[in-house]
């Protein structure tokens, strides 16, 4: 059984005061939900006051990107074990918007796994095609040379921590969800390129205009495990009724 997975997207939104706000109204409202696994990832000055916050509730912490050195001259990074420090299980790695505007790659994505494992921090690893590739007929192929790219030579062993993110680049901050079951042929072709021992157990999130109106559909496909939100992550009530579906 995957246990389902929400995660919210804070991207470049919210102060550490703002951060702090939120997570003092979302705890009431989220406190009785056992069946999901919740996740905030906030900025980076905004880590340590939330991870305070949170403190035991049910909502875990997660980060937006992570280095894969653990220290050293690497001006504006951030290593594993610093996100370790102050309190994150999660990290997000590879989103398309770090692939489209600050050059990321399968490799230097396969790279930051491999140093969130070794920190023990859960990557949530995205991949996605863009409207282009959609339109074209390559969707299948872009998303396998992602998943390829990114799990290159990863150990079997690790594979109870990761989380994918499957993220259609034409439905984030768009409006425009993929349907459920536009997302669900995605999904099943994911988890068929996994390695078969693992398969059946990794989680595979949907992101991209996830909201609270059409969470409760997307979810109900079987390979879909859970979401990875942006905009609708950002209010306490619309993440809770977003953790409820
Ligand atoms: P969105 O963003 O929910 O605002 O579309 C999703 C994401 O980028 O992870």
């Amino acid at each position: 059984m995957r246990k389902p997975i929400i995660a919210g997207n804070w991207k470049m939104f919210k102060t550490e005061a703002e951060a702090v706000d939120f997570v003092k109204k979302v705890k009431p409202l989220v406190k009785d939900v056992k069946d999901k696994t919740m996740i905030i990832c906030p900025t980076f000055p905004a880590l340590s006051k939330t991870a305070d916050e949170l403190q035991g509730s049910n909502v875990a912490l997660g980060a937006q990107n992570i280095f894969w050195e653990d220290e050293g001259a690497f001006t504006g990074e951030i290593s594993g074990p610093m996100l370790k420090a102050v309190g994150c299980t999660y990290v997000i790695i590879g989103h398309s918007e770090r692939r489209q505007y600050f050059g990321e790659t399968d490799e230097t994505v396969n790279k930051r796994i491999r140093a969130a494992l070794k920190h023990k921090l859960s990557p949530i690893v995205c991949v996605g095609e863009r409207l282009e590739e959609r339109e074209s007929g390559s969707t299948f192929k872009v998303v396998e040379t992602q998943i390829r790219g990114a799990f290159k030579d990863i150990d079997e062993a690790h594979w109870d921590n990761i989380i994918i993110a499957y993220e259609p680049v034409w439905a984030i901050g768009t409006g425009k969800t993929a349907t459920p079951d536009q997302a669900q042929e995605v999904h099943k072709f994911i988890r068929g390129l996994l390695p078969k021992s693992v398969a059946e157990k990794t989680r595979i999130l949907y992101g991209g205009s996830v909201k609270p109106n059409n969470v409760k559909d997307l979810m109900a496909q079987p390979d879909i495990d859970g979401g990875l939100v942006g905009g609708a992550s950002l209010k306490p009530d619309s993440f809770s009724q977003l953790a409820m579906f």
